[in-house]
């Protein structure tokens, strides 16, 4: 009876003891979940929409997948613009990539994601990237990051999903593009009409 007992009590103990480590375990990520995971935020987060040169097709543009996410082209010439199409209270504009926004703000141009070390995110770590989602300031301490990136809602994602964005970044082909300085409202008019 007594052996019975204490057999019964090992039983219990010893799956007790799975049931913790297989819990344990399942919280703990592999590398490749977490890329995985990136993967999987980052396409459905909508960043190639804005970050990810494009193909013009009929139907309209495509990321290029040659070179994904490695931000508005450096060599890609700005068309001409009257000043006053984006004067507060008319319009934004785009240009047929969505890598270039033009509004009140001035010109912004979205920035190089892939793991380049001198024109992207090459020398970043995960913290720089979490401070800069959730502060919205270039590089988390930097100026104000412009729009339209969506800094606010991206920053809402939890510590390990931001990581999880990072690290998948970090694995993309480097793509060596100097995305141009944002160009204040003050100097609108004259970069716009010169183009
Ligand atoms: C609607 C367009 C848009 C979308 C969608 C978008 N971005 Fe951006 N992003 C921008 C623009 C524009 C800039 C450049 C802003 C500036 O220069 O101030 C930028 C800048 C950045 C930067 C540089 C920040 C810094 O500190 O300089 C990072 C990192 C970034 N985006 C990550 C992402 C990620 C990750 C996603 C998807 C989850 C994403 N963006 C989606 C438009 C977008």
């Amino acid at each position: 009876m007594r052996k019975n007992f204490l057999f019964s009590f090992l039983c219990v103990l010893s799956l007790l003891f799975l049931f913790l480590q297989f819990d344990c375990s399942s919280n703990k990520m592999t590398k490749e979940d977490q890329i995985a995971r990136g993967k999987y935020l980052v396409t459905i987060g909508g960043c190639n929409d804005c970050h990810s040169p494009k193909i013009m097709t009929p139907m309209g543009p495509v990321p290029d997948s040659t070179r994904l996410l490695s931000g508005h082209p450096a060599e890609q010439p700005l068309a001409a613009i009257d000043p006053k199409t984006v004067a507060p209270g008319n319009w934004v504009l785009t240009d047929d990539g969505t890598t270039t926004w033009v509004g009140p703000w001035g010109i912004s141009y979205t920035a190089n994601l892939t793991p380049d070390s001198s024109t992207g995110l090459g020398l970043w770590t995960s913290d720089i990237f979490i401070k800069a989602m959730r502060t919205g300031k270039h590089m988390g301490t930097g100026r104000m990051l412009l729009p339209p990136m969506p800094w606010q809602s991206i920053g809402q994602l939890s510590d390990n999903d931001l990581r999880a964005i990072f690290a998948y970044l970090q694995t993309l082909k480097p793509i060596n593009n100097r995305v141009p300085a944002p160009v204040p409202p003050n100097m609108l008019s004259e970069k716009l009409m010169n183009n």
